[in-house]
């Protein structure tokens, strides 16, 4: 099995949107998207992420932090919110179908889940 068929196993992807903190959760660097490897890694001490937010290697302990989100249709009604708990991904993406808007509140954020696998993850 390749390393990418471990990572879509282990860390499924669900569709939907999330608002990740760009901020790494090791010690505060300013993470960066890496598209020949198709992930977020850190310049700092190299802790990297998928583009779910998963943390998968790094001295970093947890998955990227995210903020809350909501889905809301034309009449302000909202569809869906970013939860503090969805299983073990912590803060997962929300279902925007019929939202005509999103509202991202960046004054609540939903800490990353406890993610220190041994080997990154895998
Ligand atoms: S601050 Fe990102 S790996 Fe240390």
């Amino acid at each position: 099995m390749a390393n990418g068929d471990i990572l879509k196993t282990d860390y499924p992807q669900t569709a939907g949107v999330k608002a990740l903190y760009k901020v790494c959760v090791h010690l505060g660097c300013l993470y960066k998207w890496v598209p020949t490897n198709d992930r977020f890694e850190c310049p700092c001490h190299g802790s990297k992420y998928l583009p779910t937010g998963i943390r998968v290697d790094g001295p970093a302990r947890r998955n990227l932090d995210v903020f809350v989100i909501q889905a809301v249709d034309a009449n302000g009604k909202v569809l869906d919110e970013t939860k503090a708990e969805q299983g073990s991904l912590q803060g997962g993406a929300i279902n925007i179908t019929g939202a005509t808007k999103l509202l991202i509140n960046t004054g609540k954020r939903i800490v990353g889940a406890p993610n220190s696998r041994a080997g990154g993850g895998l």
